[in-house]
């Protein structure tokens, strides 16, 4: 993942869907063994293990200390490194760069496509899955009502249509393969599951709130979401995915 403040036993414990949805991704990727694979935003690791269970050599690269703390106790045989999805560099390059739901919490998305295309060697893939555009737009009209013009300068996540990211791949020579914007909506678990995913994913939002401002803005933002996304007892999110797979041709 890519923002510095994560309760990572959270996220590993109640918002395990993140990876499990991302285990298709996989597929996309067909990891062999003996490649170097990178995970960009590999978050608690779960698809990095994915990937070496492949017996692919994968190291992990995120920016939150507390999820990389995380993710090396789970794997403690794996290599995971601290850096910015938006400007590292590597000692040697990658057969494959995956990331899975990391990207659109990236601000620079340009300077994450230049790092990840520099990471790659020639004839190597890059494959990923992101939010898109239009990605949980029900929840982001209702952070206007609540917050009115401060709302979008707390949004910390970016949704691109493919119109908008594959550019940014083909600036750095990448040439884009397959591309797709779907709907997936997103179910989260129980009566409290729109609270718990706010309080997880959407803290920049509340940072500089009491308990009470907090509590009554939690309030606020069900009751304007329960007609839309509550329904039977489940809250079901309208998450939209981008899924892209490019190539960096051979020279
Ligand atoms: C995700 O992890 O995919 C996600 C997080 C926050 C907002 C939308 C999507």
């Amino acid at each position: 993942m890519t923002s510095s403040s994560w309760d990572p036993q959270r996220y590993q414990g109640r918002h395990s869907y993140v990876w499990q949805f991302g285990e298709s991704l996989l597929e996309l990727l067909q990891p062999r063994p003996g490649e170097r694979i990178l995970d960009v935003g590999c978050g608690t690791g779960q698809l990095t293990a994915e990937i070496a269970r492949s017996g692919a050599e994968v190291t992990g690269l995120d920016n939150s200390p507390d999820m990389l703390a995380q993710a090396r106790k789970n794997y403690p045989q794996l290599k995971f490194v601290a850096a910015d999805a938006a400007g590292f560099q590597v000692p040697e390059p990658f057969d494959a760069v995956f990331s899975n739901a990391a990207l659109h919490w990236v601000k620079d998305q340009p300077a994450a496509a230049a790092s990840i295309a520099r990471a790659l060697k020639p004839g190597g893939r890059f494959v990923t899955e992101l939010g898109g555009k239009g990605c949980i737009a029900s929840i982001i009209s209702a952070m206007r009502d609540v917050f009115g013009a401060e709302a979008d300068q707390r949004r910390p996540w970016t949704f691109p249509s493919i119109g908008e990211f594959a550019p940014l791949l083909e600036q750095h020579g990448l040439e884009v393969r397959q591309a797709s914007l779907f709907d997936r909506p997103t179910p989260v678990e129980g009566e409290h599951g729109l609270e718990d995913w706010l309080r997880m994913f959407c803290s920049s939002y509340f940072r500089g709130l009491s308990p009470e401002q907090t509590r009554d803005a939690l309030r606020a933002l069900a009751d304007r979401l329960r007609p839309a996304l509550y329904r039977d007892g489940v809250w079901t999110l309208d998450y939209r995915r981008l899924r892209v797979v490019a190539v960096k041709p051979n020279r």
